[in-house]
């Protein structure tokens, strides 16, 4: 894992904003694949500037979003659909018929995920994926638990992460208990991997990711089986002092 901590939230969304243009630059017929929540929305910003300033082309770049809440409509204002389109998916030339989000509100769900992996597969997978993490560890919404799903399935909400995302709903009644996500290896078979980790509540999972050790309580510390993953991160949490200190051991910090 190739770990960068950052000293603002600013640089960490231009960093990850640079390296997906560079992306497509490289491959314009490029496979990406998004997330939301709070951290990547200034990177999102950061990607319109460079559409709007220099003419950085989406035209042929096909997305996939990691998860969307189960019975929310595309409409629906916390839906993960309203979140990119809002963010980003209407500032920006990407073709609607490229843009790939889970459809919560599918007649059957089941069908849907089987429909979603099949689909990641015919275009031969995500060139650069780009990833959040919750502060159990989660990222899109494999929750911890002592197994884990491998493909995109319909997947039921912990009560932390039910909690935690309530801040968006009016109440907790509100938020969906379920999601569909891409599973674990959905994930693990991106070629590149961009993890981004913002502000204090996620010291604890963090650490566990970089710990050397892999448990599916923590679905995110499995990424140190991948052999292409960039951590973006708050120098607050993770101080290049540990990064080269060979005793460093997070249980000790
Ligand atoms: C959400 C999403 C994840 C996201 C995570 C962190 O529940 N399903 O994809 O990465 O939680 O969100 P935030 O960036 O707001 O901390």
């Amino acid at each position: 894992m190739e770990i960068k901590p950052i000293n603002s939230y600013d640089a960490m969304s231009k960093l990850a904003a640079k390296i997906v243009a560079g992306q497509i630059i490289n491959k314009p017929k490029t496979v990406l694949g998004f997330a939301t929540g709070s951290t990547p929305l200034s990177m999102y910003r950061e990607l319109v500037k460079l559409y709007k300033k220099s003419k950085l082309d989406f035209s042929k770049v096909t997305t996939f979003n990691l998860d969307e809440y189960l019975g929310l409509s595309p409409e629906h204002p916390q839906s993960y659909h309203y979140y990119m389109y809002e963010n980003f998916f209407k500032y920006v030339n990407i073709r609607e018929e490229n843009i790939h989000i889970p459809k919560g509100n599918a007649e059957d769900p089941v069908q849907e995920c089987l429909d979603y992996e099949k689909e990641i597969e015919k275009i031969g997978g995500i060139d650069l994926q780009i990833l959040g993490i919750g502060i159990n560890g989660h990222v899109g919404f494999n929750e911890p638990d002592i197994n884990l799903e491998a493909k995109t399935h319909v997947i039921q909400l912990s009560d932390d992460t039910i909690t935690t995302n309530s801040r968006f709903f009016k109440n907790l009644d509100e938020v969906p208990k379920k999601a569909i996500t891409m599973g674990m290896a959905t994930i693990m078979r991106s070629k590149k991997i961009i993890l981004m980790a913002w502000g204090a509540e996620k010291k604890k999972p963090i650490l566990k990711v970089i710990s050397g050790h892999i448990a599916t309580e923590v679905p995110a510390s499995l990424l140190q089986l991948h052999n292409d993953v960039i951590l973006i991160v708050d120098k607050k949490i993770y101080p290049s002092s540990i990064v080269t200190d060979p005793l460093f051991y997070p249980d000790k910090i």
